[in-house]
């Protein structure tokens, strides 16, 4: 089947369903020919092996491997001593053991708030000034997340699950996960809690399930083609809750982080690869 009739086939699936059945009717997208299912899904993994030996996000690691040596902030220091969790300085296989209990802010913390208390605590700058529109086009955060990330590349996913308040982040994550609310009544889970779900042309990970997960949480962050810029996991998630039609999520804040500890967990084991190139 060609993209034109696909997207008849799906137009017409969905004609006249209200916006909340049309997402419904997307999900049960079950129904279209499973031929036309998998040639999408093949073109779509063509595509990504097409632009995986040349993958974009490679600037954003060079860029990033460059402000993390730079003397920066009210104090003039570069982030070589921030301490990411394996000792100050320690790049090399920090992503794959992040979100963990950081013992000198007593809480949990991922890769982008840990970022924040190495810019606020060695170089100066304030909260505000650090967590300033991380999301922004080429922004200096997510250069960084891809830099340190890529340091993990190859390793076995391992985030913090022994702690108290590691295990009290994963909980509060899981409830996130299943809370359905909103104009929709969405949850996470809606989308991400079964496996072979839909929409339009995406397949949707089941994030409970130990392979997707890996799979899923183990390849962010990504350069996400449809934006033209890297991404973290915490922009996915934000981007996550935009479709959900929830209340904005803040950065860096508990839920966020909980969020992130909850498919971290689910994904343990896995072997971490990326920076990733995304749809
Ligand atoms: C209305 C359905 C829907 C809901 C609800 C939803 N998502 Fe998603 N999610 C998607 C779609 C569609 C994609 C793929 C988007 C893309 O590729 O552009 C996606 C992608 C993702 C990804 C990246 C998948 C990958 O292959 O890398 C993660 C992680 C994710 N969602 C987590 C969440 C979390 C956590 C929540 C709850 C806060 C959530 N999503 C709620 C539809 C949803």
């Amino acid at each position: 089947m060609q993209m034109g009739q696909l997207k008849r086939s799906l137009a017409a699936t969905l004609t006249g369903a209200t916006q909340v059945l049309c997402v419904a009717g997307m999900l049960l997208l079950g129904t279209l020919p499973a031929q036309a299912q998998q040639s999408v899904a093949d073109s779509l993994a063509q595509y990504r092996q097409m632009l995986a030996d040349d993958n974009p996000a490679e600037l954003s690691e060079a860029k990033g491997a460059a402000l993390w040596k730079t003397a920066r902030g009210p104090r003039h220091v570069s982030l070589e001593q921030c301490d990411l969790g394996a000792g100050p300085g320690v790049v090399k296989g920090a992503y794959v053991v992040l979100p963990r209990y950081f013992t000198d802010t007593d809480r949990v913390q991922d890769l982008e708030s840990r970022l924040v208390t190495c810019m606020t605590t060695l170089q100066g700058f304030t909260v505000a000034e650090a967590s300033k529109s991380p999301f922004a086009a080429s922004s200096d955060m997510q250069a960084l997340v891809a830099y340190v990330a890529g340091q993990s590349r190859g390793l076995k996913m391992a985030a913090g699950a022994t702690h108290p308040k590691e295990l009290h982040a994963i909980a509060i994550g899981k409830s996130i996960f299943n809370y359905r609310a909103g104009t929709h009544d969405f949850a996470c889970a809606t989308c991400h809690g079964e496996s072979g779900k839909r929409i339009r042309l995406q397949e949707l990970p089941n994030l409970r399930e130990r392979a997707d997960a890996q799979a899923t949480y183990g390849t962010w962050p990504g350069y996400r083609v449809s934006q033209g810029e890297v991404r973290s996991m915490q922009h996915r998630l934000w981007d996550c809750f935009r479709q959900q039609r929830f209340p904005e999520i803040q950065y860096n804040s508990e839920a966020m982080i909980s969020l992130m500890a909850y498919l971290a967990n689910n994904a343990q084991g896995g072997v971490y690869n990326a920076p990733s190139i995304k749809r």
